[in-house]
């Protein structure tokens, strides 16, 4: 390998997307990034246009090679990472998304869901997927589109339309049509994989009346899917080699490869991963069994706790209370605040995830007295995040007998000092920050790297990966159990609030 290669990572978040060259130390050699248009057409309901988050990858590819010189044929492989569930369903000759991509986020198909429930498939669904039904996986978003397009159905079974998550949508686009793939970590959000038999189930296809056709070919983590088709890559063809959800990615990225390893990324929403080795665990508490990775043939499986709600409650303080100008300056408010240190705010914006998956809840502030300023809310919001991660993390010793002895932690909060502080505080347990907060794209583009010998194996990942700092617990059990107490009196007191 000569060392004027590179390998490219497309981190495709929940409200950006990113382009990074990173060399064969791992480090970050560019980057560009372009925030996309969120749509909101009715309470509860996220959407977003799939060309734009196209034209958004297209720019921030030029964009990267642009500042750093770096020619696109220098680039050995792209690894490609993205927000998952999130469903896009396109025309197979126009190229068309036939409706809005439904986000992750979004509740619109709340009542298919609910259906689902009813009609009592929710042992059978949790046995094959690993899943709890929810309307946060991509199957009753694709029922929901499918039943809302004029002629979607019909079209849908004649086998005139595609199914993708967010990779298989870019997948399908840099290859110019030519691969239409996604890999078993993105599979395995659909709740219409089969994580043990390793392929779409057919059972759940019917239950919701999905043509198979629609659905993508799935494969590994680190292998080539396609060429880029040149006149998308500025006259190359070049391997996409990695394809992986970027939870799992940042799983990777971190080298939790051990089992019982746990890494939480605290992005829109925050995402607990343990690696659970070769066995699917199936959750006894509401956590989601779930496939970590799989190179050389080799799955390995994790459970996760999935928060909907972590960074975008430090950018409700932004945009929508206006409290802060950024999101660095809630550390300075928090540190200020704290007379009132039973202050709890429970961002339940778009109901509750694990464990609770209570899609109709709606978030409450508890404990506010005539001294309550804005550095407590600010203060409040932050441990929200710390409180849930706590939940999570609880359930996965329950669940696994093991005692997780740390945390790996990335994504932009993390900077957060008084946030891991208090990360490290409520868990009693320390909290080990990556070097490079781009884990997500790091996991990406090594998992690529593997794809196409870039990197020979995990042990070179080894050696050129880097910790970062490290939190270590500093409060008294009693005042961790007083705050953890009142933080569930809240989130008991916001489930029973049903407007
Ligand atoms: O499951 C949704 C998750 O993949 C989104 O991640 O980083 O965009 O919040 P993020």
């Amino acid at each position: 390998m000569t060392s004027t290669q590179y390998m490219l990572a497309l981190d495709e978040g929940t409200t950006s997307t990113r382009a990074l060259i990173i060399d064969h130390n791992g480090q970050i050699i560019a980057d560009a990034n372009r925030e996309f248009r969120q749509y909101f057409p009715q309470p509860g309901w996220v959407e977003h246009d799939p060309i734009e988050i196209w034209n958004a990858v297209q720019s921030t590819i030029a964009n990267v090679f642009i500042k750093s010189g770096i020619q696109p044929k220098q680039i050995a492989g792209i690894g490609i990472t993205d927000q998952r569930e999130t469903t896009v369903i396109w025309d197979k000759q126009t190229g068309l998304p036939i409706y809005h991509a439904v986000v992750w986020q979004s509740r619109q198909s709340n009542a298919i869901a609910t259906e689902l429930k009813n009609q009592g498939y929710e042992q059978m669904i949790h046995e094959k997927t690993g899943l709890t039904i929810d309307p946060y996986f991509s199957a009753t978003k694709i029922r929901w589109i499918l039943d809302h397009v004029k002629g979607a159905q019909q079209r849908a079974e004649k086998g005139e339309l595609l199914f993708g998550t967010i990779d298989t949508w870019l997948t399908w686009k840099l290859t110019g049509g030519r691969s239409h793939v996604t890999d078993y970590t993105n599979a395995s959000r659909t709740m219409l994989f089969n994580i043990h038999q390793l392929q779409w189930d057919e059972d759940i296809l019917a239950a919701l009346n999905i043509p198979k056709s629609l659905l993508p070919e799935v494969h590994g983590n680190a292998e080539i899917y396609g060429q880029t088709k040149d006149y998308h890559f500025y006259g190359s063809e070049v391997p996409i080699a990695g394809l992986v959800g970027d939870q799992q990615a940042a799983l990777f990225g971190q080298l939790a490869l051990k089992p019982g390893m746990v890494k939480n990324s605290y992005g829109t929403g925050a995402f607990l991963v343990m690696n659970t080795g070769t066995q699917a665990k199936l959750s006894q508490h509401n956590l989601l069994t779930t496939i970590g990775y799989s190179i050389n043939g080799q799955v390995n499986y994790a459970l996760e706790g999935s928060i909907f709600v972590a960074g975008s409650a430090i950018q409700w303080l932004r945009d929508g209370l206006k409290l802060v100008e950024n999101a660095g300056e809630t550390q300075r408010l928090a540190e200020k605040g704290g007379h009132n240190d039973q202050l709890y705010v429970v961002p339940a914006f778009t109901g509750l995830g694990a464990p609770y998956w209570d899609a109709d809840a709606r978030g409450g502030i508890f404990g506010i007295t005539r001294q309550t300023n804005r550095n407590d809310l600010a203060r409040a919001t932050l441990q929200s995040l710390a409180f849930q991660t706590r939940e999570v993390l609880d359930i996965m010793e329950l669940d696994t007998g093991i005692t997780i002895p740390e945390l790996h932690v990335d994504g932009g909060a993390t900077r957060n000092d008084y946030l891991m502080q208090f990360q490290a505080d409520i868990l009693n347990t320390p909290v080990h920050r990556a070097a490079i907060l781009e884990t997500t794209g790091l996991g990406a583009a090594y998992l690529a790297g593997l794809g196409v010998n870039f990197w020979a194996n995990t042990d070179e990942l080894q050696s050129i990966t880097k910790l970062g700092q490290k939190y270590g617990p500093n409060m008294t059990e009693t005042q961790r159990a007083k705050l953890y107490r009142g933080w569930q009196k809240a989130v008991a007191a916001t489930q029973a609030f049903k407007p």
